[in-house]
């Protein structure tokens, strides 16, 4: 399937970036047929949280959960993932917007394609512009794979952060790999406790 348009070709799924509004673009989001994975879904999962936020948590790409309910990270990763951010102040409904890269869910929660990535990168670019976070974290290897660079290792460079065009990047184990392997953790709860820090030197973040 890669590089085709499949059954979803053409239509009406014009991605564009910070001329839209948050509700344009939402709009536009929901009746993307880019890629093929708009043939499967149930939902599109577009993000959620505040708009205003000044922190932008982007993941992989929506699971069962998040394409039954059209919402990111609401499965047992997601309960994890709200668990961390309360350990440092942060939540969705207070003081970040949480996305994915990609909006769609892939059948059977399979890595997502580089065509559907390049497909799905203008939504994810057009929340950024209109958002314009001071401080990105990456969940996992794939969302710092795109965000940061194809080089990235999450073992390797998890924590680091990486400042492009004013703003600030960062990368911590996707939630469900910290399920899956608890060894994991405490790395991530220092890497939680430097972006506490770095969250408090930009002050006022609700
Ligand atoms: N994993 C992700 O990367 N994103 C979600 O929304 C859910 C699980």
């Amino acid at each position: 399937m890669e590089g085709r348009e499949g059954t979803c070709a053409g239509g009406a799924g014009r991605a564009s970036g910070a001329t839209q509004d948050w509700d344009g673009l939402e709009s536009a989001c929901n009746a993307c047929t880019r890629c093929p994975l708009c043939a499967t879904r149930s939902n599109v999962v577009f993000g959620a949280g505040r708009r205003d936020a000044k922190i932008l948590l982007v993941g992989e790409a929506p699971g069962a959960n998040e394409d039954a309910q059209g919402l990111p990270f609401v499965g047992k990763a997601g309960s994890f993932l709200d668990d961390m951010l309360k350990t440092i102040g942060l939540g969705r409904d207070k003081n970040v917007y949480i996305t994915n890269i990609i909006k769609c869910r892939p059948p059977g929660n399979r890595d997502p394609l580089p065509s559907e990535r390049e497909a799905c990168l203008p939504w994810l670019r057009g929340q950024f512009a209109l958002m314009r976070p001071k401080l990105t974290v990456c969940l996992g290897r794939i969302s710092a794979a795109a965000l940061i660079g194809e080089d990235f290792k999450i073992t390797r460079d998890h924590g680091k952060w990486f400042e492009k065009n004013g703003s600030l990047f960062t990368a911590i184990f996707h939630p469900s790999a910290l399920l899956r392997d608890p060894r994991r953790r405490p790395d991530t709860f220092v890497d939680l406790k430097d972006i506490q820090k770095r969250v408090t030197e930009i002050g006022n973040i609700e």
